[in-house]
């Protein structure tokens, strides 16, 4: 009997498991074959008794739930692992061992849901043989070649509570409140949340910002009877001539960790402004918890697409959003130039036109 398999890999979104259900319907619906689940991203075909049998039974109640069922892993890229040997840590290519796994396992296809690192590493295991199809998942909506990937709403939802949430202490203490918002290298959640949010200021690596402007809309603020302001900062926002801010140093095997902007933008405004300042960073609250409607809505079409794909071979391919309709990609076309803000579409512009500063 022909089998498939499906695994999640680098950090979670909201919206995994209605991408896992959506495919194990499909595929059991379409075709008399076996589906299993591969257990934490690639660590699930480095140990191969990691797998397990995805029947209607086993997703059943899985929809509105966040995380993954089949967990995941943002470190174990099969061409750099790290491994210890003789007590020192190494890293070796294991790709081989992972492409003889598809034989092992006796998978006709996989389905790999990740964000830009697996997708990327998903594409070079196509290059070596193997036959995977992408479906492109992320908070921080930069994989190329998609409208929109599924958690990023949620993410949004969550950030612009907490912007609503500032906005009222804010106001109360007469204060600048500083939320620091994901998305590595895009902007996306941040001027999302803050158009949404009603924010003052928006911080987002696509703009490298200056103090000036920032403490002139406070200052502008206050003298109009409004002694308080809300700023939404990317995590990978820099000021012009500076650099990011990084919590952790990654490598070839895991991501380097931004972190830290929106407390320097607090003690800047203090320190520099006069300006009482306070920063809340709101980390991976953003990924936790239920997807939204709209995730489980764009979750549960491309697990459908992804699970068609497959059964049609089309290897190499990743399904992706075109204005209403979801399409399928060559996973090369996606990874070439990552999403980022466009400075020139009508979101930035409308953040300008309603008098919010991005630092610029
Ligand atoms: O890519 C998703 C994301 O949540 C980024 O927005 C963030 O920079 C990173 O992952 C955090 O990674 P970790 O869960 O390893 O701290």
């Amino acid at each position: 009997m022909k089998r498939l398999g499906i695994m999640t890999g680098g950090g979670d979104a909201p919206g995994l498991n209605a991408v896992i259900r959506a495919a194990v319907k499909t595929v059991l619906a379409l075709e008399d074959c076996e589906i299993v689940g591969l257990r934490d991203g690639f660590d699930g075909l480095i140990d191969v008794g990691g797998v397990r049998p995805l029947t209607a039974e086993s997703v059943r109640g899985i929809l509105p739930r966040g995380g993954t069922i089949l967990g995941t892993a943002n470190r174990g890229n099969p061409f750099a692992r790290k491994v210890i040997r003789d007590g020192i840590e190494t890293t070796v290519d294991v790709s081989d061992q992972v492409v003889a796994a598809f034989d092992k396992l006796g998978l006709e296809a996989l389905i790999v849901v990740g964000g830009d690192g697996t997708l990327r590493i998903s594409r070079e295991l196509v290059d070596k043989g193997c036959p995977i199809v992408g479906v492109p998942k992320t908070i921080d909506n930069d994989v190329g070649g998609t409208d929109v990937t599924f958690g990023f709403d949620t993410a949004v939802n969550v950030a612009v509570e907490a912007v609503d949430r500032l906005q009222t202490t804010a106001e109360a203490h007469h204060r600048a409140m500083v939320l620091e918002v994901m998305g590595r290298d895009a902007g996306f959640i941040a001027l999302h949340a803050g158009i949404g949010g009603g924010a003052d200021v928006i911080l987002i690596p696509e703009i490298p910002f200056r103090y000036e402007p920032v403490l002139a809309q406070i200052a502008a603020r206050a003298r109009g009877g409004r002694p308080f302001s809300v700023l939404v900062v990317s995590e990978g926002a820099q000021p012009a001539g500076g650099a990011q801010r990084f919590r952790s140093r990654g490598d070839e095997d895991v991501a380097s960790r931004l972190g830290g902007i929106g407390l320097e933008v607090s003690e800047y405004l203090l320190r520099h402004g006069g300006v009482e300042a306070r920063s809340t960073v709101l980390g991976h609250l953003q990924r936790g918890g239920s997807p939204t409607a709209f995730d489980r809505w764009l979750a549960t079409r491309f697990g459908s697409a992804a699970a068609r794909l497959a059964l049609q071979r089309g290897f190499g391919r990743m399904v992706a959003l075109r204005g209403t309709r979801i399409i399928d990609i060559p996973l090369t076309e996606a990874l070439e130039s990552p999403r980022r803000v466009d400075l020139a579409g009508d979101a930035v512009l409308t953040a300008r036109n309603l008098g919010v500063c991005l630092g610029d």
